[in-house]
This record gives C-alpha cells, sequence and structure tokens, in this order.
C-alpha cells in the first residue's frame, strides 16, 4: 500500500516537471532541471562486493573464524549469489532505483523501536541573542519567516541543483521535507505526504506550547505569507491560550512504534482527535516553543541544549511538547537555545542543514514585507482522551521516556586545535583523516578494532539515498597499532596514518559512485526473500552481523554555522558520533548508553581528542611534512 502510495507520488512529481517541460509556458523548476538525466544507481558486479567484504570483515575475525567465512563467501560466488544477483539487476532496470523503496521499509518503517534517539537525530543551532519570553517568541516568528522564505523556492522549485564537486545531486528529499509526516502502523508504519503542487497544499504550521498543540496559518486569503510581525501576534495569541501544562499526549509518539500504533487506533475512534491528527499530519513541520530548560554547569551549555533537541529531557522538560512522526521539529527553548528533530524516513541531514544555514542567514535580515490579509487566528487541537488505556498507555509513555533519557549518555564538544585545514595542508582528505581518529580512539580505549559506519550520500542517483562506509580496515587497523607501539618510528606511524587515510578515502570514492557493498547485500538478500528463496548463509554468518554491529556510527554534517547534529548510538554498545569539520574547528556530537557501562561518552571524546593531537605531531615530525 506505501509503496504504491509513494511510487504514485514519485511518478506524480515526475509528471508535473515533464508536464512544465512540454507545456512551454512554465520553466522547468531549476530544482528539478537535471532530475531526469541523473544516471540510475548500479548493481555493483558481484565478486567486487565479496572481495571488498573478505577485506572488511577480516580486521574483525580470528585466523579460523575468517578461514570459515572464507568458505562461506566461496560457496555463496557459485550458489546462490548469481541467481540473486541476476534478480538484482532485472530489478534495477525495472525501478528508477532498485534501493529506495526497500532502504525506506527496512532502514525506517518496519523498524519498531522508539524514533525517539533510535532513529530521529537533533540538531543544535548556534546560541540565539534572546534571555525572556518575549524574545524567544520574536526569535520564533523570525525563524518561520526565514523557513517561508525557504518553503517558497521548493514550491516553486527555484532551488538550486546541489552538487557534490562536478556531480548533480537528486533534490527529492528537498521536496519532501516540508509536507512529510510518519504514521505508526502496529507491524510496519506509513508515510504521508502532501506535496506543494497538490491540489490543497499544507498551509499551516503546528506550534506547540505546554504541551498542547495549535494550528497556526502561515498565509493570508491571497496566498500572502504572514510577515514576522503578524506571525509573532500569533505566537503570543497561542502562548496565552496555552498558560497550564496539558496532558503530555505527544509523548505517545516517542513510544516504541507498535504500542504507538495502538493507541494511535484508540485516538482515531474520536471524530475531534481524527480532526486533530490530519491538521498535525498535513501540517508544514511542527515549532516547539519550549518552556523549559534544566540549569548546565558550565561550559556543558551546548551539550544540554542537545539533549534538548535530541529527547526534550524527559517528562518534566519538554519531551512532550514535540510530535515526533512530523519529519521536521523546530525547537525554540529558553534562553536562547535552539535547533530542531527530524524525523528520518525521507531525509538526510544535508538538506537539513541547508534550511538551517538559510533560517540563521534570513534571522539576520529584516523583514519588510506587508502584511497578509484575513489572517485567522491560531486553532487548538482538541484531544479527548476517552479510553483508559489511552490514560494507561500515556503513564507508561512517561515512565519510558524518563528512563531512555536517562540512559543517554550525550555531549557534545569543539576541537579548537585545528580544523580541517590542516590535514588538507597535509594534502589529506579531511573526512578520511577523522574516521581514522575515530579508529584510533576506539583502539586506545578496547585494543581492539569494531566495525564502523559512515554515511556515504548516493544522491548522485536518482531517488539515491545512502550506502555504508566501512571505516574499518586492514590498514586503519595496522595504523592503530602501530600509533600505540612505542616501538615504531614516527616515520612508520606517518606512513601508516597516509595508508589508512588513502584505503578510505578509495572506499568513499567508490561507495559514493554506487559501489558500495553493504546495500548491494542487503538488496541480494532482500530479492532472495521477495522470490521466496532462503536467506544466503553468508547473511548468517558471524562476519556478516559482526561488521553489520557498528560499534561506532558516524555521519559528517557540515554547516556554515556552528551548527551540530546529534544521534543516538546504532548498538547497546556503541557509540554515535556525528561531526562538523569546520576550516579551523570541528564540531562533534558523541552518544553513548549509560545501560552500558564499557561506553561513555566524555572517554571517547578525550581519546579523540588525544588522537587528533598524536595523528598531527606524527604528520608534522615525519619527512614527508618537512618537504
Ligand atoms: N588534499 C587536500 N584537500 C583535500 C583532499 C586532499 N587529499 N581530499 C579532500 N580535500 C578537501 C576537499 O576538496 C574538500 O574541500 P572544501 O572544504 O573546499 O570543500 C574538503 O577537503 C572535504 O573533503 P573530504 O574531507 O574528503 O570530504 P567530502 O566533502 O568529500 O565528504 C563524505 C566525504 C563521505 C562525508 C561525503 O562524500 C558524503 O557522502 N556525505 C554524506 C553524508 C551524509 O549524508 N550525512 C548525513 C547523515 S544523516
Amino acid at each position: 500500500m506505501l509503496r504504491l502510495v509513494r511510487a504514485n507520488w514519485i511518478q506524480r512529481v515526475s509528471c508535473n516537471i515533464q508536464k512544465m517541460q512540454t507545456d512551454g509556458k512554465l520553466f522547468v523548476g531549476r530544482m528539478f532541471s537535471v532530475q531526469d538525466s541523473l544516471p540510475k544507481l548500479p548493481v555493483p558486479p558481484l565478486e567486487q562486493t565479496v572481495q571488498k567484504y573478505l577485506r572488511t570483515v577480516q580486521p574483525l575475525l580470528s585466523d579460523e573464524e575468517y578461514a570459515n567465512t572464507l568458505k562461506i563467501v566461496k560457496d555463496f560466488e557459485k550458489d546462490p549469489g548469481p541467481k540473486l544477483q541476476n534478480l538484482l539487476e532485472k530489478r534495477a532496470q525495472r525501478e528508477t532505483n532498485w534501493l529506495s523503496d526497500w532502504w525506506m521499509n527496512t532502514a525506517y518503517l518496519d523498524f519498531r523501536q522508539p524514533v525517539t534517539v533510535n532513529v530521529s537525530p537533533g540538531v543544535v543551532f548556534p546560541k540565539q541573542n534572546y534571555s525572556d519570553k518575549e524574545g524567544q517568541l520574536r526569535f520564533t516568528a523570525k525563524l518561520i519567516s526565514g523557513l517561508l522564505s525557504y518553503k517558497t523556492m521548493i514550491d516553486q522549485q527555484t532551488l538550486p541543483v546541489e552538487k557534490m564537486g562536478k556531480q548533480s545531486l537528486c533534490m527529492m528529499q528537498y521536496y519532501k521535507i516540508l509536507c512529510g509526516c510518519r504514521i505508526p502502523g502496529r507491524k510496519k508504519d506509513t508515510w504521508v505526504c502532501y506535496p506543494p503542487d497538490e491540489a490543497n497544499p499544507p498551509r499551516h504550521v503546528i506550534i506547540a506550547h505546554n504541551n498542547a498543540f495549535f494550528s497556526m496559518d502561515l498565509y493570508g486569503s491571497n496566498n500572502q505569507p504572514l510577515n514576522t510581525e503578524q506571525l509573532h501576534v500569533q505566537l503570543k495569541h497561542v502562548v496565552r491560550q496555552s498558560k497550564e501544562v496539558e496532558t503530555p499526549i505527544g509523548l505517545l509518539t516517542t513510544e516504541n512504534r507498535n504500542k504507538w500504533a495502538k493507541s494511535y487506533e484508540l485516538l482515531l475512534k474520536d471524530k475531534e482527535n481524527k480532526v486533530s491528527l490530519s491538521e498535525l499530519h498535513r501540517s508544514i513541520c511542527v515549532i516547539c516553543v519550549d518552556n523549559q530548560l534544566p540549569d548546565s554547569a558550565a561550559g556543558e551549555e551546548e551539550s544540554t541544549a542537545a539533549r534538548m533537541m535530541l529527547h526534550g529531557g524527559g517528562s518534566q522538560l519538554n519531551s512532550a511538547n514535540r510530535w515526533c512522526d512530523k519529519t521536521l521539529q523546530f525547537i525554540v527553548g529558553k534562553n536562547g537555545v535552539c535547533g530542531l528533530n527530524y524525523e528520518h524516513t525521507t531525509a538526510e541531514g544535508p538538506p537539513i542543514i541547508s534550511i538551517v544555514d538559510h533560517i540563521l542567514d534570513y534571522c539576520k535580515s529584516e523583514d519588510k514585507s506587508a502584511p497578509a490579509p484575513d489572517v485567522k487566528a491560531p486553532r487548538k487541537l482538541k484531544f479527548n482522551i476517552t479510553f483508559p488505556e489511552l490514560k494507561n498507555n500515556i503513564e507508561e509513555a512517561v515512565e519510558n521516556i524518563d528512563s531512555m533519557v536517562k540512559d543517554v549518555d550525550l555531549n557534545v564538544f569543539k576541537f579548537t586545535e585545528y580544523g580541517k585545514n590542516f590535514p588538507k595542508s597535509q594534502k589529506l582528505s579531511p573526512d578520511s583523516y577523522l574516521q581514522m581518529a575515530f579508529q584510533l580512539a576506539y583502539f586506545r580505549l578496547y585494543s581492539k578494532p569494531c566495525a564502523t559506519y559512515e554515511t556515504a550520500s548516493l544522491r548522485q542517483f536518482q531517488l539515491g539515498r545512502t550506502d555504508t562506509i566501512r571505516s574499518c580496515s586492514i590498514e586503519s587497523f595496522e595504523f592503530s597499532k602501530g600509533m600505540l607501539d612505542p616501538a615504531v618510528s614516527t616515520q612508520k606511524k606517518a606512513e601508516l596514518l597516509r595508508k589508512a587515510v588513502t584505503g578510505h578515502k578509495n572506499y568513499v570514492a567508490e561507495a559514493i559512485k554506487g559501489q558500495g557493498i553493504d546495500r548491494h547485500l542487503l538488496g541480494l538478500k532482500l530479492v532472495a526473500l521477495q522470490n521466496n528463496m532462503k536467506v544466503p548463509t553468508l547473511h548468517m554468518d558471524m562476519a556478516y552481523s559482526l561488521s553489520s554491529h557498528h560499534n561506532i556510527s558516524t555521519s559528517q554534517v557540515p554547516a556554515k554555522y556552528e551548527a551540530c547534529l546529534v544521534f543516538g548510538p546504532t548498538v547497546p554498545d556503541g557509540y554515535g558520533v556525528c561531526y562538523n569539520p569546520q576550516e579551523k574547528q570541528i564540531i562533534f556530537g558523541v552518544s553513548a548508553f549509560n545501560c552500558c557501562p564499557e561506553t561513555v561518552s566524555m572517554k571517547f571524546i578525550d581519546s579523540i581528542q588525544q588522537s587528533l593531537r598524536d595523528m598531527k605531531a606524527v604528520l608534522e615530525g615525519s619527512i614527508q611534512s618537512k618537504l
């Protein structure tokens, strides 16, 4: 069903683009001007994938385990590998993107854990200059104006096509950010979208304040956007109408998806609830005006802010002042603390950060636009909690969010000794250099390498999302061992570092060209299941599960401003690391779970800093650097 809805929608977008082309009256919005000429995601050669796979699992296995995996891989190459490869290639010929629907389902809609912390990243903005409620609402109004100006570019398809080097990127993610919502289902969720070119596109945002939700129109009667002053008046109205803290119904959206689905079905039985839910789903986004901010020790403010963005701080703080199914929730907190949280089903971090950069630029300007006519007052959404079961579910949600919040160990830190300028000066890729710092940091703490995930963008392809860069390699292992061995010379250490960085950069270059191995291996498994075949032994081998158990899960999300993206670890004994490498500093958001005593975010942060210092020292002490 979902696939059908989505396929129809994508087809409709394509039709609209074609219509613009054939009509000749409307220009092709430049945002989609190269969409149809983007290449299709390839299926990599089978032999290439298995060879790479073997190289990436080797550092994680003993000799005996590796010999066993080698045999399994060799068998797979004979049967059923070629059969599956053939089926996958046929699918790739039929579909615009052989992976995108599968990925949306497997990575997101089938996932049953709460989206909070486990799926939805937070983004912390640089601290804004306000300290009272009036200033908070003024900033919120400005933020919404900035958002509207960005939305106009999406609606009119005037956003420039993004590029990676010379390569144009797929812009479809932008089209979905300001009109989508995830809907809970008992076994799997669905995703709905109200794109700008439909008959009745979204014209309102939802304002969350004191756990209450208001629908607030952003346009006057002639489709003219409200100006900042008008938005400010509307926000003051919302605040006046929600002085008391309300039932924390939004907490239901932070629950396990099956549980939330049951509550959702109960909510839908009431007519008023149904209307309110529809208003939420159909909105452009949610704007959370938070009232609470915990005290922070000096120097801890950014980490506190990051926690507000990731999970809201618990039932007594802001976690209920959220609707976590909504694709985008801007969060405007007290004392200049602000940022956002986004539901990941439709988009990766870079398009979100592009909106953030635009809004922060916009906030520096003055809005001189004329007021829009016929502005309606914001409407409070009514929720009737009629069933006793719903009351119980909300109470359980309170307990669950509070224990989840207690479990999250999240810190943000700025490494200011150097930024990406230093690896560049050494003719090394900054991203690969940082990935090697993570490898060394982990090895220093645990004396072993670990499977590491880094996001690789596949947006060079139509409807492209991501693949995995396996940052742990034979070279990174050799480098980590060498760096910590006092018997190894500085010269040799620098050579090991350069080799490991180059190896990683080569992997990146191949992954972003659709030659990664993880999505290919996933595709081979899913095509087997789709054709009623057994899951291949390769996918049940311990090497496969070990190399997919990411003790370090990372993403680079660069931003113009000092913004930092944060997310939770993907395994209970892992770290989540997001980084924004700037020219002269690097901002990191590092998370772990308290339930695992071995992983401590500050311990990992200290080790990363140590690695960055040591790596610079060996490069500066080696001959190549002195040349
Ligand atoms: N010598 C000197 N400079 C170099 C260099 C070298 N050997 N290699 C790279 N550089 C420069 C680049 O030209 C670039 O310069 P710029 O700052 O002027 O733009 C800069 O260093 C950064 O390059 P690099 O560090 O290699 O990273 P990248 O920009 O190529 O990004 C990935 C690598 C993997 C992060 C990127 O390809 C990607 O896939 N990003 C998607 C991440 C994503 O989706 N995250 C979202 C998660 S929700």
